[in-house]
């Protein structure tokens, strides 16, 4: 049994597999078919946080896959009034076939899926969000191919989607520039994993220098939301505008895993521009996941 709770979960020729996947069954939707290939195959989705598309795309995907899934959150749980959660694993693996979490600590989800006996997949923590990287990646493969040696700019804070982005640039061999304000840095362990693959700097004009692709996020994540005013001076400088977009190769793309604030991180310009990915990208958290369950429940048979 295979569990995903970070990129580094997948060897990179499963995670190219895997996006490969991904595509035929985006090709497939597009055609208005898809194959109930897990019938009555069930999803549990604990959500902690707040979630738009993580939600719609896992409880789409497993209708379309012909299973179900169900939507859990804290407040009408008994994980909102202290059921501990080793004993909500148990509980949900009699009764479902995998289990999707979005939580705060990432320990805790180590501790769910030590408990678990289904499939378990990450589907945020505050250290990682791995099912965006598969989304993401499955973006650039489509409008560009292969990432490998490629550069990748992240502007902005070294929060949960940039760590999954140094994992996914150790697995699949691309050069990700990271230029955060002091203090933003990413995971200090993942960047040490990432080794050469990763270059950190403060200047967001030096990283975007001739990148392939420019991603950023919000300067504040789900959960930081006390330190937004600190976090709005300290990132003042970072906010992906068209001049900077500019400096990239003319045929750089624009990604953001949103929710987006225009006039913050990212311009309206740059984000409602040509260079923008940023719908394909939400659309393939869909296919791109369907794809990840596929992989995990025939890793069981
Ligand atoms: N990008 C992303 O995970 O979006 P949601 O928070 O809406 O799920
Ligand atoms: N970094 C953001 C991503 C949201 C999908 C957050 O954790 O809130």
């Amino acid at each position: 049994m295979r569990h995903f709770l970070t990129v580094a979960d997948l060897t990179g020729d499963e995670f190219r597999a895997i996006l490969k996947r991904g595509s035929e069954f985006r090709a497939q939707f597009e055609r208005g078919e898809t194959e109930a290939l897990f019938p009555r195959k069930t999803l549990a989705m604990i959500f902690e946080k707040s979630s738009t598309r993580t939600r719609v795309s896992f409880e789409a995907g497993m209708a379309q896959l012909g299973g179900h899934a169900m939507y859990l959150s804290p407040n009408d749980t008994q994980l909102g009034r202290g059921e501990p959660l080793e004993d909500t694993a148990r509980v949900l693996s009699q009764m479902v076939d995998m289990v999707m979490v979005r939580t705060y600590s990432h320990d805790d989800l180590l501790r769910f899926c030590d408990a678990a006996t289904v499939p378990v997949i990450n589907g945020l923590t505050d250290l990682y969000h791995p099912c965006q990287l598969l989304a993401d990646m499955q973006t650039y493969f489509d409008h560009r191919g292969d990432i490998q040696g490629k550069t990748v700019a992240w502007i902005g804070d070294g929060n949960n989607v940039c760590n999954s982005f140094a994992n996914t640039a150790k697995l699949l061999d691309f050069q990700l520039r990271i230029a955060t304000p002091v203090g933003y840095k990413p995971n200090e362990a993942v960047l040490e994993n990432a080794g050469s693959n990763i270059s950190l700097m403060q200047s967001p004009d030096e990283a975007v220098e001739g990148a392939d692709l420019v991603v950023t996020d919000v300067w504040s994540s789900m959960g930081q939301e006390s330190e937004a005013n600190k976090r709005t001076v300290a990132f003042g400088d970072y906010c992906v505008t068209t001049e900077r977009m500019a400096l990239a190769k003319d045929d750089a793309l624009f990604m953001h895993c949103l929710p987006a604030h225009r006039g913050e991180e990212v311009q309206s310009e740059v984000i409602d521009g040509d260079q923008s990915v940023v719908w394909d990208e939400a659309g393939n958290r869909l296919h791109a996941q369907k794809a990840l369950m596929e992989f995990l429940f025939l890793q069981q048979s």
